[in-house]
């Protein structure tokens, strides 16, 4: 059988934290977008938050007008982002749950608990055509809401598996892994794309792109910061090296779910 592709989305909301922190133009979130692809990136997502902390309309706008790769717009559920999003046509839409004070997107949206406002969302979105993904928690009944909304893709939340890699928790990062496999496998059987993405870095992309249902990881916060040590484009060809050394690990091993055949393609 063979395995999908794994693509990587890069997250570029960091290059415009730096830049925001003195307000003028530089480092420039586009230019980030363009070296990225030019290393190697399959895409690029970058997260229009309610208070415009990092991203702003303009980026957005010069995003799309300027990328040769799909744009992942992340964006929380309400009907000025819906606008935004309808003008701006990205490729994607990424629903994530967005609360002011959080430092990062926290958990995973609450498909079940707000199912009736999701509904016509996603039905307007999935109208103009663009794909919508739904950033939630491996959770199987947030999984089967997701599947019930007719939403084409979900994105696993990896954050809290990534922080208990990393602090060395075992058990925890065990239990959220299993989590996650789990997860993917019940996400194909209903037909859902599977995307992941949260707290990535080298260690956990190599391990995660050992799950053939996953399709694309959407990283961000982790490779800028290498970015400063060695640079984007040689962050993007780490990552995507890590991905490929995953995904050729998966060799003859059992894929839970339904067919992975016809995967991958954007
Ligand atoms: N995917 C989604 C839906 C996100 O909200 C984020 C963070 O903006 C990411 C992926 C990337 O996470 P990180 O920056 O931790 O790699």
């Amino acid at each position: 059988m063979s395995v999908p592709p794994l693509r990587l989305g890069v997250n570029v909301d960091h290059v415009a934290t730096l830049r925001n922190a003195r307000g003028g133009r530089n480092p420039d979130p586009v230019r980030a977008a363009l070296t990225a692809i030019e290393a190697g990136a399959d895409g690029i997502t970058a997260h229009l938050r309610e208070d415009r902390r990092h991203i702003r309309d303009d980026d957005m706008a010069r995003l799309k007008a300027t990328i040769s790769k799909p744009l992942n717009f992340e964006m929380a559920a309400t009907a000025d982002m819906l606008g935004i999003a309808l003008a701006t046509r990205p490729h994607a839409v990424c629903l994530v749950p967005e609360r002011r004070e959080e430092l990062t997107t926290e958990g995973g949206l609450d498909v079940v608990g707000q199912h009736h406002a999701l509904k016509p969302f996603i039905a307007r979105l999935n109208e103009a055509g663009i794909r919508v993904s739904l950033f939630i928690a491996a959770d199987p009944s947030q999984i089967e809401m997701a599947a019930e909304l007719h939403a084409p893709v979900i994105e696993l939340h990896t954050g809290a598996w990534c922080d208990a890699a990393t602090d060395g928790h075992e058990a925890k990062a065990e239990a959220e892994w299993q989590r996650i496999v789990k997860g993917a496998a019940l996400a194909r059987s209903k037909g859902l794309e599977v995307h992941a993405g949260h707290g990535l870095d080298y260690i956990t992309a190599e391990k995660i792109a050992g799950l053939a249902e996953i399709t694309e990881l959407n990283i961000g916060y982790y490779m800028i910061g290498e970015a400063l040590f060695v640079g984007l484009g040689e962050t993007v060809r780490m990552m995507r090296a890590a991905m490929d050394r995953g995904r050729k690990s998966i060799g003859d091993k059992p894929i839970g779910g339904k067919s992975i055949e016809g995967l991958g393609k954007a």
